[in-house]
């Protein structure tokens, strides 16, 4: 389990990937918008697997409420949006966009550069997905996988909700090829790719 107090650099270090010699890039997101929406009922009724996504871009604010419905801090004491087996906070989002992959460092709602590689293509294995504007990629360093992979439902699930709250499309997605992005994201053999989702807006 990682110590809460981790800083942003000893967060990335701990997670391998950060260069010694390099400075970290880090990216800060704007607070997550708590006004409007429609109400749970509303966004549970819309939620639902679309397979198909338009040009337009996700803008930073909507980027940054998306992260902190997944995994966000939601109180004082900072626990999250989704609950984790005794507390342990150790499932991560990496976000996959055309300016790179980012670690969603939930601690400090910043995104950490990870690599500077658009690698979108890699995970396209259906058509439709080489045109989502995004990719989130749910990545565990619990050491029970069915603790993990039942933390990164609740926090597809949370990013569902979020997307049918907005009209975004998602897909939840499984059928990649795990060891060939765990490489990609320079993971070492504690962490663990979950799952992946898909998401973008629809076509216009
Ligand atoms: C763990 C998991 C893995 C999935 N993997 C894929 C996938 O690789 N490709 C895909 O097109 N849909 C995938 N889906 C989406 C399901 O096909 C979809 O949720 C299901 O058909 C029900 O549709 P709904 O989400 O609209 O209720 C996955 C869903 C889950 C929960």
């Amino acid at each position: 389990m990682y110590n809460k107090t981790l800083t942003v650099a000893a967060l990335a270090l701990a997670l391998g990937i950060s260069n010694a010699n390099a400075e970290l890039v880090t990216q800060p997101l704007p607070k997550p918008n708590m006004i409007g929406g429609k109400t749970l009922m509303q966004s549970l009724q819309e939620r639902r697997t679309a397979r198909e996504f338009g040009r337009r871009a996700v803008n930073d604010q909507t980027l940054a409420d998306m992260l902190w419905a997944a995994v966000g801090v939601n109180r004082q004491d900072g626990k999250r949006t989704i609950p984790t087996a005794r507390d342990s906070q150790d499932l991560f989002v990496y976000v996959l966009k055309n300016d790179g992959v980012w670690l969603y460092d939930a601690k400090v709602h910043k995104l950490i550069q990870v690599s500077d590689k658009d690698l979108r293509a890699s995970l396209a294995t259906q058509e439709f997905a080489k045109d989502a504007a995004l990719d989130l990629v749910y990545v565990s360093t619990n050491e029970n996988s069915m603790y993990g992979a039942m933390h990164a439902g609740s926090a597809y699930q949370n990013v569902g909700l979020y997307c049918a709250d907005k009209g975004l499309n998602n897909v939840v997605r499984g059928y990649f090829d795990k060891d060939a992005l765990a490489k990609e994201l320079n993971l070492n053999d504690k962490q663990q790719v979950i799952i992946t989702q898909a998401i973008g807006w629809p076509k216009e």
